[in-house]
């Protein structure tokens, strides 16, 4: 009996399986892969013996064969296998981006893309509640001068009225001509000009904005906060017409619970003018911290346009009567999503922020 070429071969099968496991990555398999089942391993040289044995011995040799070369090759692939998510989660690792204390892991596009934020929702929900009831949007300047945030409101300078805003001045031309508007009522200033220009009343307009007040910010108040302003300018326009909006508008945005109400206020640019009021949705009217024990928000000031501010723009008040509204957005996000305290709104938190996604 001539000795078997493949009397080692159990041997030869150990050594190639403990090549595989010792490999150790993946660059370093596919560089030993001509030796452990391509042409340079020793199963090759092996095959290629086989031809000198008699065909019934041949025939279990080749049979011999193959079934080690199958147990090394799936050794083998298995183990590549094992290096590619070894690869694979050492990119991921390397991807980490670190930003201050966040860490965003496994940065895969698409990336989240974010959402627009509560105060921008809400705005939108406000412009679609006006734009349903026929009113058109218009936006002004953030910077204004004295003349559009006060003088053509009929608040002259050194009026006390002017208290009633806390003003930030900005440094640009004589000293306090320059103002961060204090309210969006100077766009109604803009948009009456521009229709008295244009030879285009009348104006059914509502006009979204951001607002500064020299305020500290507190449950109900931030320094920069937004409002909507709404303006109508027609012919024989009532108080009736403006109680009659705020209503529509508080049932369509709040809902049927929330009642209004509208209390005897004062705006030098409104006559006879009216704070509006909504029942407080923290605690349904009971009295809380947010509504100081009131029951009761103000979202805001509204009446009837003043003679003096057509005056000051041109229209002709024996022809041409209207209304003015003006309502904190903000506090509208408050009170329809139950915020306790409004400085939440700027905090940026993502785990408030995410909640109105
Ligand atoms: N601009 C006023 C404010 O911010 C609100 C208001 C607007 C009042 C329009 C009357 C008419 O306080």
């Amino acid at each position: 009996m001539t000795s078997s070429p493949l009397k080692d071969l159990a041997r030869h099968v150990e050594e190639l399986l403990a090549t595989v496991r010792e490999l150790t990555s993946m660059d370093g398999a596919l560089e030993a892969e001509p030796t452990i089942t391509g042409k340079r391993s020793i199963l090759s040289t092996l095959q290629k013996s086989l031809g000198s044995l008699e065909p019934e011995a041949r025939r279990d040799a080749g049979a011999q064969l193959q079934e080690a070369r199958r147990v090394v090759e799936e050794a083998f692939a298995t183990r590549k296998n094992e290096l590619a998510q070894v690869a694979r989660s050492e990119a991921l690792a390397s991807d980490r981006i670190e930003l201050g204390d966040v860490i965003v892991q496994n940065v895969r596009w698409p990336v989240d893309a974010g959402h627009p934020g509560l105060v921008a929702s809400t705005q939108r929900s406000l412009e679609d509640v006006f734009v349903a009831m026929g009113f058109r949007v218009s936006e002004g300047p953030e910077v204004e001068s004295d003349w559009y945030n006060f003088e053509a409101l009929n608040i002259p300078p050194a009026h006390p009225a002017r208290g009633l805003w806390d003003t930030f001045y900005v440094e640009l031309g004589d000293p306090e001509t320059v103002v961060l508007r204090t309210h969006t009522s100077p766009t109604q200033i803009h948009l009456m000009e521009d229709a008295v220009g244009s030879n285009s009343l009348p104006i059914h307009a509502v006009m979204p904005g951001r607002c500064f007040r020299r305020d500290t910010p507190d449950a109900r108040h931030l320094a920069t906060f937004h409002q909507i302003e709404g303006l109508v300018v027609d012919r024989g326009i009532t108080f009736a017409d403006l109680a009659g909006v705020i209503e529509t508008f508080t049932r369509a945005f709040f809902g049927p619970d929330i009642s209004s109400r509208l209390r005897p206020g004062f705006f030098p640019f409104t006559e006879p003018s009216a704070e509006f009021e909504i029942t407080c949705t923290i605690c349904h009217g009971e009295g809380c911290r947010t509504c100081s024990q009131t029951g009761w928000i103000e979202l805001g000031g509204c009446g009837m346009l003043d003679p003096a501010v057509f005056d000051a723009v041109g229209i002709d008040s024996e022809v041409w009567s209207g209304f003015a509204f003006g309502f904190g957005i903000d506090r509208c996000a408050q009170m329809r999503h139950q915020i306790a305290d409004m400085r939440a709104l700027i905090e940026n938190d993502v785990r408030f922020l995410r909640q109105f996604s």
